[in-house]
């Protein structure tokens, strides 16, 4: 963690501990759900993903590395389009963590800190409560990235951690 300095560390991260999750069949198909303004779903959980990394290296917060980069990446796994209407997307913002959460589990081994980070990551909105300090960290970073996004400002290259 002391040794994390730049961009390219915290990919290097991403890379060594969410590759299989990145160059998945549902995460791949997450580039073609919109999340916030021109933003891709698959955009968006890797910007998380990069903020969580920096916020705990940042705040100095002892965290575990893995469960924090696969649960951000896999926190908005939900799999499908929002803006789409659609009667299965009604209340998506009460429910989308719930359904992320079910897709994870199908497609990946998930551990008891992902699966509260997955399930947390929309508190207050769920009233379901962060118990790990990794969820409180992807809960924090996802609501800065939302904002962000919301306003166009592209702060993650994510050429580097592209799969082809
Ligand atoms: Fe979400
Ligand atoms: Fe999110």
């Amino acid at each position: 963690m002391s040794k994390l300095k730049t961009y390219k560390d915290i990919e290097d991260l991403i890379i060594k501990y969410g590759y299989d999750i990145i160059s998945s069949p549902g995460m791949q198909s997450e580039k073609k759900f919109i999340q916030h303004g021109n933003i891709s779903c698959y955009h968006h959980s890797l910007s998380v993903a990069y903020m969580s990394v920096w916020l705990a290296y940042k705040m100095k917060i002892n965290v575990d590395m893995k469960s924090l980069i696969r649960g951000a990446l896999l926190h908005d796994y939900f799999l499908y389009d929002w803006h789409i209407p659609d009667k299965s997307h009604k209340l998506h913002g009460f429910h989308h963590a719930k359904t992320a959460l079910e897709n994870a589990r199908r497609d990946f081994s998930i551990n008891d800190c992902e699966t509260n980070i997955i399930l947390t990551h929309m508190f207050p909105l769920n009233l379901k409560l962060p118990r790990y300090k990794e969820s409180i960290i992807v809960n924090i970073a996802d609501k800065i990235c939302a904002i962000f996004e919301i306003f166009r400002y592209n702060f993650v290259d994510i050429s580097q951690v592209e799969v082809k």
